[in-house]
């Protein structure tokens, strides 16, 4: 955790792997499928199987997928008479970049917390730290990227976030 806090004031240069983003998103949701199944929560991704592959920072990169598939699954923890689904998909970005896209059934995003959620220390979560999403919008922007969300129109929220093609 400290860890956590402490990747988010560092604004170290980020390494600069060569890095296929399916691969990374594959290996969480193996490491996330029991945890999703325990929540009765269907764990699905839909990968652009001519991804470009893009230079990062794995571990950091892998983090903020990681962080948006909790905050999915957390979001579908209360909501009742809909299946909880989260979505994962990736696909190109411009010509040589990519975009992910994590996409959930759940609570969804009123416009209060739309405005602070990427605040440090925000949460509306008991056992919440609320670093989650400032962290992670501050690994994609040292990745040249940006990280956003809309609400899903038939209820639960998109996050969405970018690496450009050599970042
Ligand atoms: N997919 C989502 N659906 C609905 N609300 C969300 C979603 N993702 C984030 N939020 C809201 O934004 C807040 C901030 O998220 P963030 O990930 O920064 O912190 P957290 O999940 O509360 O704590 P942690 O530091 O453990 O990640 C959440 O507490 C929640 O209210
Ligand atoms: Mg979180």
């Amino acid at each position: 955790m400290l860890g956590r806090i402490r990747l988010l004031f560092k604004k170290e240069a980020p390494a600069r792997d060569w890095l296929n983003m399916n691969e990374a998103i594959q290996e969480l949701t193996v490491f996330l499928r029991g945890e999703a199944m325990r929540h009765r929560i269907s764990l699905k991704t839909e990968l652009d199987t001519d991804l470009p592959a893009v230079t990062g920072d794995r571990v950091q990169l892998q983090q903020v997928v990681l962080n948006l598939m909790m905050n999915g699954m957390d979001a579908m923890r209360e909501t009742a008479g809909r299946p909880k689904e989260l979505l994962i998909r990736s696909c190109k970005e411009g010509s040589s970049g990519v975009r992910i896209i994590v996409e959930d059934t759940g609570v969804g995003l009123s416009p209060e917390i739309v405005e602070k959620m990427f605040d440090p220390f925000f949460t509306t979560k008991r056992q919440g730290i609320g670093m989650g999403l400032s962290i992670s919008r501050s690994i994609v922007e040292s990745h040249a990227g940006r990280l956003w969300a809309v609400p899903r129109p038939s209820g639960g929220a998109v996050f969405e976030f970018t690496v450009p093609a050599g970042s």
